[in-house]
């Protein structure tokens, strides 16, 4: 008999963007001629060229491997010491991260999934809501979780609600929980957390023996220095905390692939017996069993981001999008809708006019305007009654979804 895992089939609704990609292609199939205009904002995935620096790095690597004296057959699992060590001197500088810290990986949505595999079954696991999904559905496939109930939410799951009237930023849990995922600047809401509000969160897991998942993909985003862009700036929250960055976001890299999570020496989780365990010696031996390290050419990639041609170059995308998150703000304002994010992230997270859900004003716009947006609902309930903007397109692109919206909600 062919056991399945049987948590999956607690997943009710597919996952949101393959969701909305369903919607989107049942659209084409019904109207090709509208179908023609069709301008993506859904899913957050970068639309510039690859910076040249990161180019040029990977096509040297390439011809690398084409001689026998410098070709390299399988890396180091871990990672390739040259990018973690531009990982700690260039994004980690100052606040004492060890290149030994750093894992590399072929992504952060990989990462925050497979990271599971080191915590015990049936932990207790806190999300904010509205959320990135997959936090939430490889909890469900982990087995954390009971049923869905009629609004999306798990049984065992503990939600912390983000709202305007939080800022977006949750409340500390009211019970114990193991595990907190915390994004900041955060998707979809594309808010950020301040140097207070996070020193309340490390406060809180430090005194609770829980860990803080940080997912801090969007860090490039940040503008100025007041807005922490680690974790690890925080004081205290090496014994707490774990932080995932990718190069998706800054480098262009959602095709490339590369990302990394930093998890301190002093982080350690406990056995049912009270033992404490390094969480860093668990997921090295999980990543070693599990994973064969990025190529070796994606690797000199990302090493090369940090170059100072590289660092420019990934200032210039970062400006572009940030620019468009702007334009599409303003947009949005214009026709008198509340807006959220948008100034340290490529997310804009809107209130939908009066009357209209998530899925209504996907819709909406979908069929009266031809663009994709990502329903807020679709982040989780308290996202109902919100949809999510990407900013990650051309400037042409943006300029047009900026009139569209005007026309069909101005
Ligand atoms: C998003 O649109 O939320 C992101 O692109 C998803 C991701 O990075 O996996």
């Amino acid at each position: 008999m062919e056991l399945v895992n049987e948590n999956f089939l607690k997943l009710k609704a597919g996952y949101l963007f393959p969701e909305i990609g369903r919607r989107v292609k049942a659209f084409l199939e019904a109207e090709p001629e509208k179908g023609k205009r069709l301008i993506r904002c859904g899913i957050g995935d970068v639309t510039e060229p690859l910076p040249d620096a990161a180019r040029e790095a990977m096509k040297a690597a390439v011809d690398e491997l084409g001689s026998r004296e410098t070709f390299r057959g399988y890396g180091p699992e871990q990672g390739y010491e040259f990018l973690r060590k531009a990982i700690v001197d260039n994004a980690y500088s100052g606040l004492g991260v060890d290149a030994d810290e750093v894992f590399i990986s072929d992504g952060s949505k990989c990462d925050t999934g497979n990271i599971l595999d080191i915590f015990g079954k049936g932990i207790k696991v806190a999300i904010t809501d509205p959320v990135y999904p997959v936090y939430v559905d490889t909890n469900v496939m982990a087995g954390n979780t009971g049923e869905a109930d009629a609004s999306g939410r798990f049984e065992g799951l503990v939600y912390l609600p983000c709202t305007a009237e939080n800022e977006f930023v949750p409340a500390l849990p009211e019970e114990k929980v193991d595990l907190i995922y915390l994004c900041y600047p955060n998707n979809p809401t594309g808010t950020v957390a301040t140097r207070e509000q996070l020193e309340k969160w490390v406060a809180w897991a430090k005194a609770n023996d829980a860990i803080i998942l940080y997912d801090a993909a969007y860090e490039a985003y940040v503008q100025g220095s007041e807005v922490p862009k680690s974790i690890f700036e925080i004081e205290g929250a090496r014994e707490c905390a774990m932080e995932f960055r990718s190069f998706s976001k800054n480098g262009g890299f959602t095709g490339v692939r590369c990302a990394y999570v930093v998890i301190p020496k002093e982080l350690t989780g406990s056995t049912k017996s009270g033992e404490r365990v390094s969480l860093h010696g668990l997921w090295a031996r999980r990543h070693a069993t599990k994973f064969n390290g990025c190529s070796y050419p994606v690797q000199r990639g990302a090493e090369a981001l940090f170059s100072v041609e590289g660092k420019m170059q990934v200032a210039k995308l970062v400006k572009h999008y940030m620019g468009n998150a702007a334009l599409l703000s303003a947009a949005c304002k214009k026709i008198g809708l509340a807006v959220y994010g948008g100034e340290h992230s490529p997310y804009v997270w809107v209130k939908c006019p009066e009357g209209v859900d998530s899925w209504g004003m996907f819709d909406k716009m979908l069929h009266e305007a031809q663009v994709v947006i990502t329903p807020g609902s679709g982040f989780g309930a308290a996202g109902e009654g919100y949809f999510r903007i990407s900013a990650f397109n051309t400037r042409e692109k943006v300029e047009e979804v900026c009139a569209r919206l005007e026309a069909v909600l101005g």
